[in-house]
């Protein structure tokens, strides 16, 4: 995994419980107090499971709920550090189609091809002219995540969309695919578009946004 998502994790950690409880997260993921994360390098994956464990059980998060939060924080610094890329999508699917050619650029560089081919491997489109069908492979398993954060995307433009999973490595398939609906601009009294995860929870699929 690239360091800034490992970085952004400790930055969140340190925001809502301060400095200790970073170095507290560290020492249970069993990480030198000393390493910090930058964008540009890899953070091995397991690195990243064992770090993300041990920020929810420093702030006694269920996972579920620490992804939530995650996905609120990430959203809130990606769309201030990386503006260009909303403002040169015009729609939630030309952004979420866009979305694994905005990781691979963090590959360029850093890695071998061949360390960018599994990195690539991770995410693969299928696009009909109405849904986004997104194939997920990562040991990772972050589906909630992408979930979340597909959401924030429909609000971010003000559109409104349904996020569906169909199938999920949490429930013992080989791989996460989730299908997306773009269901066009949001109105004034969208609350109430509700979608399932993968675990069955309901989540509020989209809401206006005043932007
Ligand atoms: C400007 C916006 C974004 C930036 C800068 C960004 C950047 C990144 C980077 C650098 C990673 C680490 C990739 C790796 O090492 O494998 C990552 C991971 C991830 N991102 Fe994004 N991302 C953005 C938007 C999104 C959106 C909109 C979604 C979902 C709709 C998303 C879903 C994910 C997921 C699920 C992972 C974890 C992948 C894994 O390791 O299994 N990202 N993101």
């Amino acid at each position: 995994m690239i360091g800034f998502i490992p970085k952004l994790l400790l930055a969140l950690v340190e925001s809502s419980a301060g400095p200790e409880a970073v170095a507290e997260v560290k020492r249970r993921a069993g990480i030198a107090e000393d390493r910090h994360y930058r964008l540009n390098e890899i953070c091995e994956d397991r690195q990243w499971r064992s770090l993300f464990a041990a920020a929810c059980q420093t702030l006694r998060l269920e996972p579920a709920r620490a992804e939530e939060i995650f996905a609120d924080y990430f959203m809130q610094d990606v769309t201030r550090r990386f503006p260009e890329w909303f403002r040169m999508c015009r729609t939630a699917r030309e952004f979420l189609e866009r979305q694994p050619r905005i990781h691979n650029a963090f590959f360029q560089g850093i890695l071998s091809p061949e360390q960018r081919e599994k990195m690539r491997d991770k995410f693969t489109l299928e696009a009909d002219q109405q849904d986004l069908i997104v194939h997920y492979r990562s040991d990772n398993q972050l589906c909630r995540l992408y979930e979340i954060l597909a959401r924030k995307v429909f609000e971010h433009f003000g559109e409104r969309g349904a996020v569906e999973q169909e199938r999920c490595t949490h429930r013992g398939d080989t791989e996460c695919v989730i299908r997306i609906r773009f269901l066009g601009k949001a109105g004034a009294n969208d609350h109430d578009s509700r979608n399932s995860t993968c675990d069955g929870r309901e989540v509020a699929a989209s809401r206006r946004a005043d932007r």
